[in-house]
């Protein structure tokens, strides 16, 4: 008979001892009334729900496929094809057999480390980055090199010098983790010749490029500037994406691009098979005829307006504050008074009635405490104003 009560936590393997709660969970305990410009969440009054159910209706009426549809299955192969042309039109070559469609980008940026990660390996991150997926490679046991992001993204001075002190040492790391245009969490976008350096290095020292592009088709101003994937000629850059942004998260779909060989391993361990038979053929079927695109356009036209008047609210409100504005995706980044630290901030503006994404919360050490994110997506304009109203209420307070 055991001496003392037995606990269930001491069955838990250990990294489930040592896992820590998603980034999600906090926000639902407290009372206070608060507009939240803290999660990246896409805006609802533009979910396309009538043409969403109008698609669902089709396939669970008389529609040829509808038996196909709600029984275990394939993923829909239509939807693999249409991921394959937008891809084309981005001058990337794809084809099916490099795609993998799967439950959210998350789904299958938390596949990486089964496929590349052994305890103790390399992967370089951004710092700072989306800490959704970095997490997922810190779970596996990675070590985590970190290379700075500024406003144009990735310094890829410093990933050169980080990839030579490695290769000196031994170390062949496994990935580069990176988000290229749009940058979560500091909307910064890599210009080309960035691009090319990122490229000539992965392929130099041989290490995957994970490019992970969920904001990249966000773009409400500026020039396009193609993607890692259609800039490398020899395989060296996995790219994930996404329909979360671009068309609505509750769908659960995302995808990745890349080598044969990778999409394979990937396809391996996603141990759930296929991904759902009904819900890729209603994405498929709503995103047919140029729906998603026009869809897509009309996103831009909305988050143009709200980004703007963020950026507006935050120099009429917050003068002392630095920051960029974003040519696209969901986040304004900035850069407090010296000396300001953005959790003591956040504690004041919380008690106010908003709050916002610290930056220590996108490292994966104690580094970003000067910084906030800042979403611009969710809220509407008049809550975008009123929360930086009160933001700048909790700055002069401290
Ligand atoms: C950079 C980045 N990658 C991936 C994701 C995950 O998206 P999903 O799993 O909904 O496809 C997010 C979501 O916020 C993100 O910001």
């Amino acid at each position: 008979m055991p001496t003392t009560q037995p606990r269930i936590e001491d069955l838990f393997a250990a990294r489930a001892r040592e896992a820590v709660p998603p980034l999600y969970g906090a926000a639902g305990q407290r009372t206070t009334p608060m507009i939240s410009l803290a999660y990246g969440l896409a805006d609802p009054a533009l979910f396309p729900r009538d043409q969403l159910s109008a698609a669902a209706a089709t396939l669970l009426g008389d529609h040829p496929a509808a038996a196909e549809a709600l029984n275990y299955g394939m993923t829909f192969p239509g939807l693999t094809q249409q991921v394959c042309e937008r891809l084309r039109r981005q001058a990337v070559e794809a084809e099916p057999e490099q795609i993998l469609i799967g439950y959210g980008s998350s789904q299958i940026l938390a596949l990486l480390p089964q496929v590349f990660l052994d305890p103790g390996d390399t992967v370089i991150i951004e710092g700072p980055s989306f800490m959704g997926a970095v997490k997922r490679f810190q779970m596996a046991g990675a070590h985590l090199v970190t290379v700075p992001v500024d406003a144009e993204g990735m310094n890829t001075d410093a990933l050169a010098d980080t990839l030579r002190d490695l290769a000196a040492t031994g170390k062949r790391p496994k990935f580069i983790y990176t988000i290229p245009t749009f940058h979560n969490p500091t909307g910064a976008t890599m210009p080309l010749a960035r691009r090319k350096r990122l490229i000539e290095l992965a392929a130099e020292y041989g290490v995957l490029v994970v490019e992970d592009d969920a904001y990249g088709d966000l773009r409400f101003q500026g020039d396009e500037i193609p993607p890692l994937a259609a800039l490398d000629s020899d395989g060296w850059v996995l790219r994930v994406s996404t329909f979360s942004k671009i068309l609505a998260p509750g769908l659960r779909i995302g995808w990745a691009y890349g080598r044969r060989e990778i999409i394979d391993r990937l396809a391996m361990f996603k141990s759930e098979g296929t991904t759902g038979p009904f819900i890729t053929r209603v994405v498929a079927l709503y995103s047919a005829e140029g729906r998603l695109d026009n869809h897509i356009d009309a996103l831009c036209d909305l988050y143009r307006s709200k980004c703007q008047v963020m950026v507006d609210a935050i120099k009429r409100e917050l003068p002392d504050v630095q920051f960029t504005a974003p040519d696209g995706g969901f986040f304004v980044w900035a850069t407090l008074p010296q000396g300001m630290r953005a959790t003591e901030l956040l504690e004041r503006a919380q008690e106010r009635g908003m709050s916002f994404l610290p930056g220590v919360n996108c490292y994966p050490d104690e580094r970003g405490n000067e910084c906030i994110r800042l979403a611009f997506s969710f809220q509407s304009a008049e809550k975008i104003e009123e929360a930086i109203g009160i933001l700048g209420n909790a700055m002069r307070s401290i």
